[in-house]
This record gives structure tokens, sequence and C-alpha cells, in this order.
């Protein structure tokens, strides 16, 4: 088996190769004048399995992601395992008017048609990896690596943004030996939410925040706002994909006592790597 990394995810790369023992080719990746993308495997064939690391967002990426899957497949991959830290396009997974696209089950489709088995990483919508036909796909999770990270930082509470996401608060408690709560969101639009007042009791406290995306930074940035009015002591935060759009991550650096992501996304603060939990689905 070995590793082939396209360009959203050289580092993570790395550790996993690392971990697993396995030789990691870093694919080479340009874009032509006119923007399209160019891959290439540099390798005179494959004649193993091959584990592809590679993000299905930004556009470019997922662009990348398929290209890669081709390159491997015509230098002989026997089996090809899509490694897909995070994956784009998982938000809409039904239509909401008329006339629109599923685009979970697009990328799915897609993907499906090269990929032997996917590994994703704290999917947003997880049933989407029952959509797969051909491939077998499984969904890891960053909670554990995420909790390591915490474990001398004297985490009082560690606090889901919403009730949907309270099971994530609750593993990375579990590691941390933490008490954990939610607080209630309601969404207002793309960029705001409403956090509304809770008694969750963090007076004095020093509470971790958890969430699987970070996008705008709205609903991190309400429910700081929210704690502070508690009386939190400090308040840290943690996700598993930080996309930080627009610039939250500068927004939320100035409202938070501590930001970091997992290398899902690799950037400023992507301080956790989620490779432990990778390489856990290969033993
Ligand atoms: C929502 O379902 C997700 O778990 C995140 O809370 C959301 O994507 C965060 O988005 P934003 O940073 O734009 O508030």
């Amino acid at each position: 088996m070995i590793i082939v990394s396209g360009s959203s995810s050289r580092n993570l790369a790395d550790d996993l190769a690392q971990r697993l023992n396995l030789e990691h080719v870093r694919a080479t990746s340009r874009k032509f004048p006119d923007g399209e993308c160019y891959v290439r495997i540099e390798k005179e064939t494959i004649d193993e399995e091959v584990i592809i690391v590679q993000n299905s967002y930004p556009n470019d990426m997922l662009v990348e992601l398929f290209l890669l899957q081709d390159a491997a497949r015509n230098l002989g991959a026997k089996k090809i395992i899509n490694v897909i830290p995070y994956f784009g396009y998982a938000r809409q997974d039904k239509t909401f008017l008329k006339g629109e696209a599923i685009s979970a089950r697009v990328m799915v489709k897609h993907l499906d048609l090269e990929a032997d088995k996917i590994i994703t990483v704290d999917i947003h919508t997880p049933k989407i990896i029952e959509w797969f036909g051909k491939a077998t796909a499984i969904d890891v999770h960053a909670a554990e690596c995420i909790g390591k990270y915490f474990i001398n930082d004297g985490i009082d509470l560690v606090l889901a943004p919403d009730q949907g996401a309270s099971g994530r608060a609750k593993a990375v408690a579990s590691v941390l030996g933490s008490t954990w709560d939610h607080l209630l969101k309601t969404r207002l639009s793309g960029t705001e939410v409403r956090i509304t007042p809770s008694n969750v009791e963090a007076g004095g406290k020093k509470v971790l925040i958890v969430d699987d995306i970070i996008s705008t930074g709205g609903t991190i940035e309400a429910a700081t706002r929210e704690l502070r009015r508690l009386g939190a002591k400090a308040v840290y935060v943690a996700c598993t994909h930080g996309l930080f759009i627009s610039g939250a991550l500068e927004r939320l650096k100035k409202s938070c006592d501590k930001i970091v992501a997992t290398n899902t996304i690799e950037g400023e603060v992507s301080m956790i790597s989620v490779a432990p939990a990778i390489a856990a689905a290969f033993q």
C-alpha cells in the first residue's frame, strides 16, 4: 500500500504515512494558464493499493481529487482508498426548493465511480456515507484527538453550540473527564445565528466549545458572547473543519481565548492531527 497526497492534505498525509509506515508520494499539482488543474503521480507503476488523501473542497481540490483517482488507476492501482478529510458539498443533502440539485448525492455518485473505499472525518451529514454503492465508506471522528489536545488545559466544561452537536461535546468531555452541555442555536441567515439565553452553568469555568465546522464564525461568536454573559472564566474553541471564511479567524481570535482546528483543512490554527483516527481505520 502507498499513500498519495493531493495539494489539500500534505501534512496530514505525512503524519498518516508515518503512523502506517507507508511510502508517501506527493502528487505534482499545478494549474494551466486558463486555471484548469493538472496532476501527476511520479511513479513508474502502482501495483498495489493506494490511499489518496485529498479534500473535495474547495472546487479546485475536488477536481484534483477526481484527477488523482484517474492517475492512480492509469498507473495500475489495484484498489483506490480515498481519504477525504473534509468532504465538501455535504450540507445540501436534500432539495429545499423545487429545481435544486442534491449536491451531496452528486459528489457521492461521482466519487463512487473509481473508489473502492472512502474514509471521511466528521462528515457534516453522516447519512451520506450510506449512499455509496460500490465503495465501502466510513466516517471517523476527531473527538478523541481534540480531547487529547486539551488534556492539560484544565477544561471544566465542554459545550456544543446546539443540541445536534452534543454527541461530539460528550465524546470530547469523556476524554477530558469534564462535564458537557449544549447551547440552543437558531440560524437566522447564512451568517447570523441566535444563541438562546441558557441556564448552562458556565460561571467561573474554563469552557471549550466544540463544533464540526467553523465557516463564517457566526455560531462561535454568538456562543462566545453568551458564555461571557454567563460569566465563563475562559472560552476555548475547537472545530474539526476550520473553513474560516470572510475573515472569521481574525474575528474569532479577538473574542476567544484560544482557537484551534484539526488538520482536515490545513491552515494557521490546524494544530490537531486527525491522523490517529484515520490510521485506526486501517488497523
Ligand atoms: C452547523 O450545522 C454546523 O455544525 C456549524 O455550526 C456551522 O456550519 C457553523 O457555521 P458558521 O461558522 O458559519 O456559523
